[in-house]
Formats: structure tokens, sequence, C-alpha cells
């Protein structure tokens, strides 16, 4: 084993402590965020901190980086309070990357990528019209994460939509029957193949 202390880690080059210590934490999701702003311009932004924060209410919470630059997403959803939510299937991860290029608000990455922008049942924000599984969410609140200046947006989701074939009778969602797929790091994108499922775990008698 190779081990890196907090000593270790701290002196490491940049790119290099960036890739390692976005891998040791595991598999994330992989999300295309949709926005717009007051004038109409739209905005498409690949984030991989949505997490899951509880499920009555359905709610999730995604982590912003500092706003040291213009966080196009982040003002959108500031000043309209709505989003969306969309999964990147294998074949579309070269765009869904390359949404993460930081574009001038006027330039929609919608513009710059094969995903085309859908507007669904009245929802304010657009959602990605070829995602298979995708959800409109409203901005609830959001907390400063003080020891490194980043911000934790919570948000209710409002719509969602999956497609027929994945969803199963329980409402369990078949992810890779889907081809979401997953973030491993900060650049790399895996497909996933479900090994199994399990019966709610109580303790061994
Ligand atoms: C794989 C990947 C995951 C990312 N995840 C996040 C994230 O969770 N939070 C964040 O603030 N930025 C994240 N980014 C960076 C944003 O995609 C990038 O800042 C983008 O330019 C934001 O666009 P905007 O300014 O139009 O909102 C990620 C980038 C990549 C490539």
């Amino acid at each position: 084993m190779v081990r890196f202390d907090k000593n270790k880690i701290k002196s490491l080059e940049k790119i290099y402590r960036l890739n390692l210590i976005n891998s040791c934490t595991g598999y994330k999701s992989a999300n295309l965020l949709g926005s717009i702003d007051s004038e109409g311009n739209t905005n498409l932004a690949i984030f991989s901190s949505i997490t899951h924060l509880g499920s009555d209410p359905a709610m999730i919470g995604f982590v912003l980086r500092p706003r040291t630059v213009p966080r196009n997403t982040y003002n959108n959803i500031f000043n309209t309070k709505y989003f969306t939510v969309n999964h990147v299937k294998a074949e579309d991860i070269k765009d869904a990357h390359h949404t993460s290029a930081k574009y001038p608000k006027e330039i929609s990455e919608f513009e710059k990528t094969k995903f085309e922008p859908e507007y669904l049942d009245g929802f304010k924000a657009p959602f990605v019209k070829n995602s298979k599984i995708k959800f409109g969410c409203k901005y609830l609140n959001e907390y400063n994460i003080k020891e490194n200046n980043t911000i934790l947006v919570v948000a209710s989701i409002e719509c969602l939509y999956v497609g027929k074939d994945f969803l199963e009778d329980d409402g369990w969602i078949r992810l890779d029957k889907a081809e979401t797929v997953t973030i491993n790091g900060l650049d790399g994108y895996a497909k996933t193949k479900l090994i199994d499922r399990f019966e709610y775990a109580r303790p061994k008698k």
C-alpha cells in the first residue's frame, strides 16, 4: 500500500493531489444541472456532488466550489430558484464533460454540445431532452462551509421523470439499465453493472 499522511498530501503537486483526493472517496454521481437566468440565457454544467438528503420530503444537496470566479449555475439557481438534474449516458460523456468549460453566461453549453434543452410541464428550468432520468428542483437554502469556502446547496425535488423501462414495481430505478454513468475522480467516467439487491438488513439473531 502507498501511504499518504496529512503532511505528504499537503506537499503533493496540485494536480496529483486533486486527482488523488477526488478519487479516494469512491464513485460519484454524474449529473448535468440545467438552469436559466432571468434574461433567458440557459446554462448546463456537470456536477459530481449531487447527493440524496432525504426522501420525505424529497430533497437533494450539492456542493458548490468557492465563488471566486463567476458561477453561472449558482447565480441562476439563486436568482430564479429552479434548476434541473439530468443523468448522463455513456454515449454522452464527452459532451457532458465539456459543460465544465468556463463559458460566459451569454453562451449556453446547450449551444456548444449535443444536448438539447426541453421544457416540461411548465417547469421554469431546462431539462436535457435525451436524458432518461431527470428531475426538477427548487432551491431551499444554502450553508457556507467555512473551512474551505464551499457552499452546500439544499433543494427540494419538485418533479421527477423516469423512463418506464428502468422503473421497477417497487419504485427502485435500475440505473445500469438506463446506462447512467458514474464519475471516478474529476475526469474519469465509468459504466456500471448491478451485482445484486438485498432485503432490508436486520441484526443477526
Ligand atoms: C466531473 C466534474 C464534476 C464536477 N463537479 C462539480 C461540483 O460538484 N461542484 C462544483 O461547484 N463544480 C463542479 N464541477 C465544475 C463545474 O462543472 C464547472 O465549474 C462549470 O464551469 C460550472 O459552470 P457554470 O459556471 O456555468 O455554473 C465539476 C466538473 C467536472 C469535470
